[in-house]
Parts: C-alpha cells; sequence; structure tokens
C-alpha cells in the first residue's frame, strides 16, 4: 500500500476526524458569520451614534477574536493531523489537485488574522470611519476563506463538475467549481450567520446576567441598570433578524442541495436508518428554533435570559453537527468522490488490484506470513476506514455473529452487493481466505 493504516480503537479513525472537524465547524462558522455582523452593527452603530452600542460590539470582539484565532487555528490544524493519518491517499490527491486552492486560501487566511487583531486593537484608538473599513476587510476575508474551502469539501463528496468533468479534465478550476459548491456555500453562509447570531444572543444575555431586566422603570431600578436593560434589548432585537435570515437560508439551499443529489447519495440516504432519524432532527430542530425566536426574542425580548440563549445555542450546535454527519456520511463508499475509495486505492485501481492482490510489499511493511495476521493487515486497510474491530463504532464482529466462515467469505466476495455503501472486494482469493480467518477471530460464536 501507499502508506501506512492507522487503527483508532473503538472509535475508528475517520469518526475522531468527524469530532474534530464539527468542534472546528462550530467555531469557523462563527468566525465568518460574527465577522459580518459585527461589521453590520458597527456600521449601523457608527450611523446611529450609538456609542452604547459600539462599545457592547468591541466587547463582543475581545471573545470573538480570542475563540475564533485560537480554538479554530488549534482546531484546524487538527483537521489536517487527522485527515493525513485515516486517509493518507486521498488527502495527497486533495493537496495535488488543490494546491492553488490552499495557496489562495492561505493568503486570505493572513489578511483575515491581521485585520482581526488590528479590528481589536485599534478599536478605540483609529476614527471610526477606517475602523468600519478594517471590519469589513475582516468580514470579507473570512467570507471568502468559507468559499475557498466550501468549494474543495464539496468537491470530495461530489466530484462532478458544474461546467466540465474534473475527472476528464484533471483541471483544478472544474474541480472547485463542482455540482455542490454553491448550493453548500449558501448553505454555510446561512450557517454562519445563523450561529454568530446565537453566540450573540449567548454572550449578551451572560453579560447582562446580573442586569435587573425585568421590572420597567419602578423605583427599585438603578439608572445603569435601565441603560442597561435597553442596551440588551437592543442587541437581542437587532439579533434575531439575522437569526431569521440565517434559518431561511440554510433551509433553501438544503432545498438546492437535496435537488441536485445523484440517485446514488440519494439512495444511501434513503437506506440509513441513522440518517433519517438526523435528517428528522435537522428539520425538527430548525423548525423548533423558529418558534422560540419568534416567541422569545421577537414578541418577548424581555423573557431572554441565560438558559434561553444557551438552549437556542445548544438546538443550533445540534442542527449543525446533524447535518455535517449527513453530508459525510452518503459519500461512502467513497473518501473522494468517484477517485478515491474507502479501502483506500484509487478507483482505477480495482481490476488490477483483484487481479495482483489488494496488499503489497511496500517501504512501510513486509506482509506476514501467518495467515491471521495477514488477515489482520487486510482488514486494516480495506475495512478499517469504517468499522472497529470487535467492539466500537459499527464493529464487524458483532455484524458477523455467529457467521461460519464460508458464510463470512460469501459476504466479503460480495462486498457491495446489495449494500452499496461499501467498496467492492479488491483483493485475491487468498487475501479473502487470511481475511475471513481474521475475522473468525473477531466474530462473536453463537
Ligand atoms: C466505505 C466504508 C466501508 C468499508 C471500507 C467497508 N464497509 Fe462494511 N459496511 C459499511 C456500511 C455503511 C454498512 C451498512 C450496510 C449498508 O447499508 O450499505 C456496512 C455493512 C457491513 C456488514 C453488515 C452487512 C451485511 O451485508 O451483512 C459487514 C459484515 C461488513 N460491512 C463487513 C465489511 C468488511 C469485512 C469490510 C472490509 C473488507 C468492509 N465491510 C468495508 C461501510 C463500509
Amino acid at each position: 500500500m501507499y502508506y501506512p493504516w492507522w487503527y483508532v480503537p473503538g472509535l475508528t479513525a475517520p469518526m475522531l476526524i468527524a469530532i474534530i472537524a464539527v468542534v472546528h465547524v462550530f467555531v469557523s462558522h462563527y468566525a465568518v458569520g460574527g465577522g459580518i455582523l459585527i461589521a453590520l452593527e458597527n456600521q449601523f452603530a457608527v450611523k446611529t451614534g450609538d456609542k452604547l452600542y459600539r462599545d457592547y460590539w468591541y466587547k463582543h470582539a475581545r471573545f470573538f477574536v480570542l475563540l475564533t484565532v485560537a480554538f479554530g487555528a488549534i482546531t484546524g490544524v487538527g483537521i489536517w493531523w487527522t485527515i493525513a493519518l485515516a486517509s493518507p491517499l486521498a488527502t495527497e490527491m486533495l493537496i495535488r489537485t488543490f494546491v492553488f486552492g490552499w495557496a489562495i486560501e492561505w493568503v486570505f487566511f493572513i489578511i483575515e488574522i491581521t485585520a482581526a487583531f488590528l479590528m481589536y486593537y485599534f478599536w478605540t484608538r483609529l476614527p471610526e470611519k477606517t475602523h468600519l473599513v478594517i471590519a469589513w476587510i475582516y468580514a470579507l476575508a473570512a467570507w471568502i476563506s468559507l468559499v475557498l474551502i466550501t468549494g474543495i469539501t464539496a468537491f470530495m463528496l461530489d466530484s462532478r463538475g458544474l461546467f466540465a468533468h474534473w475527472s476528464e479534465t484533471g483541471n483544478f478550476w472544474h474541480a472547485f467549481f463542482n455540482i455542490q459548491f454553491l448550493p453548500q456555500t449558501v448553505i454555510r453562509t446561512g450557517a454562519a450567520i445563523l450561529l454568530a447570531s446565537l453566540y450573540v444572543f449567548l454572550h449578551a444575555a451572560w453579560s447582562f446576567r446580573n442586569v435587573n431586566i425585568t421590572a420597567n422603570s419602578t423605583a427599585d431600578i438603578t439608572k445603569e441598570d435601565s441603560v442597561n436593560s435597553e442596551l440588551f434589548h437592543k442587541i437581542v432585537r437587532r439579533m434575531s433578524r439575522p437569526l431569521i435570515f440565517g434559518i431561511v437560508t440554510v433551509l433553501l439551499g438544503v432545498i438546492w442541495w437535496f435537488a441536485l443529489l445523484s440517485p446514488n447519495v440519494l439512495l444511501v440516504m434513503e437506506r440509513s436508518v441513522l440518517l433519517n432519524i438526523l435528517l428528522t432532527l435537522f428539520f425538527g430542530l430548525c423548525g423548533l428554533m423558529t418558534f422560540l425566536i419568534i416567541v422569545g426574542p421577537i414578541l418577548n425580548p424581555r423573557s431572554i435570559n441565560v438558559g434561553f440563549a444557551l438552549c437556542l445555542f445548544i438546538f443550533g450546535l445540534t442542527a449543525l453537527a446533524s447535518a455535517e454527519f449527513i453530508r459525510e456520511a452518503v459519500r461512502k463508499p467513497w473518501i473522494v468522490d468517484q477517485v478515491v475509495l474507502g479501502n483506500q486505492i484509487y478507483a482505477g485501481e480495482i481490476a488490477e488490484r483483484q487481479k495482483n492482490g489488494f496488499l503489497r510489499e511496500s517501504y512501510w511493511q513486509q506482509l506476514p506470513t501467518e495467515k491471521v495476521q495477514l488477515g489482520g493487515m487486510v482488514f486494516m486497510y480495506h475495512c478499517n476506514n469504517c468499522h472497529a474491530t470487535n467492539h466500537g463504532l459499527s464493529a464487524v464482529g458483532p455484524l458477523l455473529y455467529g457467521e461460519s466462515k464460508e458464510k463470512i467469505a460469501e459476504t466479503i466476495k460480495n462486498l457491495n452487493q446489495p449494500a452499496i455503501s461499501m467498496p467492492p472486494w479488491c483483493g485475491t482469493d487468498e487475501e479473502l481466505d487470511a481475511l475471513a480467518e481474521f475475522l473468525m477471530t473477531v466474530r462473536p460464536a453463537k
């Protein structure tokens, strides 16, 4: 094989990627949406001369820059680390195809980080108008980096080109402008704004948690309280709009995404109970959030507190996580659609591997002479990207409960039928026998 394998016990390596990626998405979307909100609301504060409102955004920017720059950068690198270990061939393929894209992304990332620091540290020192320009530079650079990354991640899940087929041209732009690029850009932009508004709700509710916001101008309320209470309600009222905008944009984008899905992917989704549950959860949470925003921030802005903001925040994160999970899961058996398979080989290699053997002696390893060990190695390359061994996620042992060696060999031989989420069996009869032998050691007997 080209690279060594990586086994993460129980969890499986791709699930580790999924966890880090989802945590990263929670922060990276805020980095984009928050930038847009900071620029928009600053512009509004400058235009209306509302110094207090602008001061709140200064306070918010501190939290924003700390979280997005530190945490976003760490989890972003975490993704590279895990994908390179779990799917080295796919990572190599993406680097080769998109090297120009990463370069552009890097340039925008530098602009983004520089603008973020300038925006925060010079908030009170620069003239308001100049400061606003920097805030808009940040927002634009962050959004462009979202667009760039979306082209690449969408390609992994659907390599059909919008203008021409990448597989026929090998052209960077044909890969970048893939069929799913536009709807996913719309979904991510909506999600960024939605998520950022939820962060602002939570941050504002926490910052003003000690303010007496329920009493109106009665005697026991201090002047400071009433000023703060006004400010808090202004933030709540203003943030309801991007929240609704975000939800509507995400839903429109999702409908567009559905309309462009290939029949194969639709089939994978329909066959999977888990994906159906997640899809229901996603739409249910979008509906619930819309309802809560209407009865809360829009109709009763004074009823908002930390608990309410936290609930909305958790619902938003859960909806986003389920959408990401579905988006990633439907690509099986591919890691990169139509290019790299889940068993760590290129699509064009299947026939040759079936004839000459799936495993090859390589720089990395010598093939073991012992049968079960050889079978274990076949498992690590051919199955480990989707199945744990005897315990854990989609563990193959329990899936083969009580089966005979002959039956197991039969299942492996027809790996991609009737199942459609698995690659075809890509080895020789000898490798098949070794794998069946290994699987007998992990499957529970009757
Ligand atoms: C790309 C991901 C992927 C790879 C690689 C993969 N599987 Fe699967 N496997 C799945 C999925 C998803 C299912 C669920 C069935 C479905 O709906 O397609 C599954 C189901 C199974 C089942 C239970 C279903 C049945 O038909 O009885 C067994 C057994 C199994 N896989 C064994 C293996 C073995 C052995 C390998 C390696 C030779 C392997 N899988 C490689 C994704 C994969």
